[in-house]
């Protein structure tokens, strides 16, 4: 099968997890990879690890809430290397606790997960409009098919991007490409915090096989593995008496 003919990409969160398989998915010569994070040390170690595969690499420490930030860097590197593909990756799982309310936690997660995702994408959305090419790949998850009750927060950060991606996709459909890439459990920093059974717990290496695959073929929600996604999509079918019982009983972040 061939491989996507990006030769520009942006990501978000590369430092880490998803962000980083991705990352060195796409590295190899004749590729400009711009990557995101907030570590240091974690982002340019995988910057070298995507240069040793001969792809050209930006690597800048910025938070996604950064508006101006994001909005300097992305156009910088649009102008010199006109992005084919910007995956807004970068998210954050928080659980709440006796330190965090749950504003606090949700006043967070939205600032990240939901303004972070406009932040990356609305800089360069209308530059690929213009010239009728260009890829945006928004990072949601199967949580994001409905409000979860064991993760109210970072459930309902999930609907919104997912439900912007869907709609930015028919809104600029012939101009921009635009999915929603929803995993399941992908082996990750996030996911090694949590302390309940994670089934179908995947490597963030696989993840990132199957993600390039759904976007080489412009799929507009990528949605993996088929079982967990399935369930998903199960569950919102089911009258919300059944589904609301279901979910009780899902474990809290
Ligand atoms: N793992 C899963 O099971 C799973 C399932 C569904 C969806 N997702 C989504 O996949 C995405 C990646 O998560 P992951 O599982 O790979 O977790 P991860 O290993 O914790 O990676 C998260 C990445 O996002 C970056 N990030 C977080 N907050 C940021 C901010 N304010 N500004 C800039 N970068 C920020 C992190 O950077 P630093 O580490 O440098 O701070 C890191 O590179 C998230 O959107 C997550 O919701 C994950």
């Amino acid at each position: 099968m061939t491989e996507q003919k990006a030769g520009s990409i942006l990501i978000t969160g590369a430092s880490s997890g998803i962000g980083e398989a991705l990352a060195l998915h796409y590295a190899k010569p004749g590729v400009f990879l711009a990557l995101s994070g907030r570590d240091q040390e974690r982002l340019d170690a995988i910057a070298q690890s995507c240069r040793g595969r001969g792809a050209d690499v930006d690597a800048q420490i910025i938070d996604v809430v950064d508006e101006q930030a994001m909005r300097q860097w992305i156009e910088q590197v649009d102008d010199a290397h006109p992005l084919d593909l910007l995956i807004a990756n970068a998210g954050i799982g928080l659980a709440t606790s006796k330190d965090r309310s749950l504003h606090e936690t949700t006043k967070k997660t939205f600032a990240i997960n939901v303004t972070g995702v406009f932040n990356s994408i609305h800089p360069v959305l209308e530059r690929m409009k213009k010239r009728q090419s260009g890829q945006i790949a928004i990072m949601a998850s199967v949580a994001g098919f409905r409000g979860m009750p064991g993760a109210a927060s970072y459930s309902a950060s999930k609907v919104a991007v997912k439900a912007y991606g869907e709609a930015l996709r028919g809104a600029y459909w012939g101009r921009v490409k635009v999915n929603v890439i929803c995993p399941g459990f992908v082996e990750s920093r996030m996911t090694a915090q949590n302390r309940f059974p994670m089934p179908f717990l995947m490597t963030a290496d696989k993840a990132a096989r199957i993600i390039a695959k759904g976007l080489r073929k412009n799929k507009g929600v990528i949605a993996f593995p088929f079982p967990t996604a399935f369930a998903m999509r199960f569950l919102t079918l089911l009258p919300q008496a059944l589904s609301d019982a279901i979910l009780r009983r899902s474990p809290q972040k």
